[in-house]
């Protein structure tokens, strides 16, 4: 059996959880494989918005199991918080939700290496959401990291102390003094036993027995690929591998058990935090679309950066992942727009660039764009494609013939219900 994976192309906040929840009734398994708090899913059903952090976004769908996977990082006290939600609006978490023993803890101090990390950069900081991602990451890969199997060991408590005060060492020789967190640590280790109600598992092994046995799992990124660690806007990305190969490190599944590769993408562009942005537009269109699509963080309610669509990134984050289908989203947000553009390429220097550049930081850069009529119509309401504008569909083909990969779902409206499948879908 393969598993498939469903990942973000640009900057994040492309719709993930909506489509990981709209799909999840054709799957036994959903699994998150990166990231951590920084994440916001938001869902809406019924009336009801929900916003996940780092509970896999399969969750209010009917008896399926769902897994945080070893590449994740978990926070104890925010899942804590987000599970007991979850608990209270009616899920069984405790018999849903798996945990693996893999995953890396993100201690009080991470959270606050984060932010001292963050004022030491000073104008060159990155934006990030301030949930520690970048320390426990750090933590992971130089081999100091706790993990969520450790929490069972009679010497916790020494481990955690021992990383506390290399934590404590950082900040001091970052000028910073020692932080008050007896509060939080109070807490978190509170948090810690509540975790230990799960069930804690080598989730490697329970993924490949669930596939052996004709399972079907559907992997859920985090964040997006212009964020990867690797082949993002590098040095403002964040600190895992976002990209298709991260479900296999993150969950440890086979490169060649990958089936279906997802990429989902909006009809436009969005960032939040530093980094470059080459289509990102500072004019009354920018804050028309940022109004429209409600383009503020899902968790830190930050303003979101708009802009028009970025094929280069996009052609480029569709050859990183081998992206076999892709997803339109907020494709409703641009309904009252006389025109639409989309960026084909970059102007560099006098030269045109279509292959996305090794650093777009600091280049002057000017976007190249086809511009096409608007629809002018609403399509909030319409369910099915035989609805929708003439207008719409020739940019749905244009954005298809110019990325080489069928557009398969189109969302139009935050709703579950809000999403078309098109008879290419897979
Ligand atoms: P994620 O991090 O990729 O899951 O995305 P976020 O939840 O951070 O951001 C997507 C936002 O757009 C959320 O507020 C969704 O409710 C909303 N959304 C998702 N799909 C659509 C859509 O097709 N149209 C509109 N208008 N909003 C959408
Ligand atoms: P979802 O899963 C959008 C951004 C931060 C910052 C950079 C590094 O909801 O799409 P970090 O805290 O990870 O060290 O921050 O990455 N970022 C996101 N932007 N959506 C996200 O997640 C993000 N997670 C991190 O704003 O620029
Ligand atoms: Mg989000």
């Amino acid at each position: 059996m393969k598993v498939d994976v469903l990942l973000g192309l640009q900057w994040g906040d492309e719709g993930k959880g909506k489509v990981v929840d709209v799909l999840t009734p054709r799957y036994d398994v959903v699994a998150r494989f990166q990231g951590g708090p920084n994440a916001g899913h938001t869902l809406e059903f019924d009336g009801k918005k929900y916003v996940l952090r780092s509970i896999p976004s399969g969750i209010f769908q009917h008896g399926q199991v769902n897994i945080i996977g070893n590449g994740v990082v978990l926070d104890p006290i925010l899942f804590r918080e987000e599970a007991e939600a979850l608990e209270q609006s009616g899920v069984d978490m405790k018999k849903v939700l798996k945990i693996s023993k893999k995953a890396h803890l993100i201690l009080p101090t991470h959270r606050v290496l984060d932010a001292a990390n963050e004022a030491a950069k000073g104008a060159g900081k990155i934006g990030t959401t301030g949930k520690g991602i970048g320390p426990t990451y750090t933590d992971k890969i130089s081999r100091n990291g706790l993990r969520v199997g450790d929490t069972i060991a009679p010497n916790f408590h020494d481990r955690y102390a021992a990383a506390k005060n290399k934590h404590l060492a950082t900040l001091a020789s970052l000028g910073m003094p020692d932080p008050d967190v007896a509060e939080l640590e109070a807490r978190w280790f509170d948090a810690v036993k509540y975790l230990q109600q799960y069930d804690l598992v080598d989730s490697e092994h329970l993924i490949n027995g669930y596939l052996r046995e004709g399972k079907k799992v559907l992997c859920e990124g985090a964040q997006g690929t212009m964020l990867d660690v690797d082949f993002g806007s590098y040095p403002f990305v964040t600190s895992s591998n976002t990209v298709c190969a991260g479900a296999c490190t993150g969950l440890g599944v086979a490169p060649r058990t990958i089936g279906e590769v997802y990429g989902i993408f909006k009809a436009y562009c969005t960032r939040v935090g530093s980094g470059p942005f080459p289509t990102e537009l500072f004019d009354e269109t920018g804050s028309r679309i940022r109004a429209i699509g409600h383009e503020y963080g899902a968790v830190t309610g930050r303003e979101r950066r708009c802009g028009w669509i970025d094929l280069v990134a996009l052609k480029y984050a569709i050859m990183i992942n081998g992206v076999t289908q892709l997803i339109m989203m907020k494709s409703d947000v641009l309904d009252d727009f006389d025109t639409v553009k989309a960026c084909t390429a970059y102007r560099i220097n006098g030269e045109t660039v279509t292959d996305f550049p090794y650093d777009v930081d600091g280049l002057e850069i000017e976007p190249v764009y086809t511009e096409m009529p608007g629809w002018k119509t609403p399509m909030s309401a319409m369910t099915s494609e035989e609805e929708m504008p003439k207008a719409f569909l020739d940019y749905v083909a244009f954005l298809e013939r110019e990325l080489e990969t069928p557009i398969t779902i189109l969302s139009v409206g935050p709703d579950r219900a809000q999403t078309i499948e098109r008879k290419n879908f897979k």
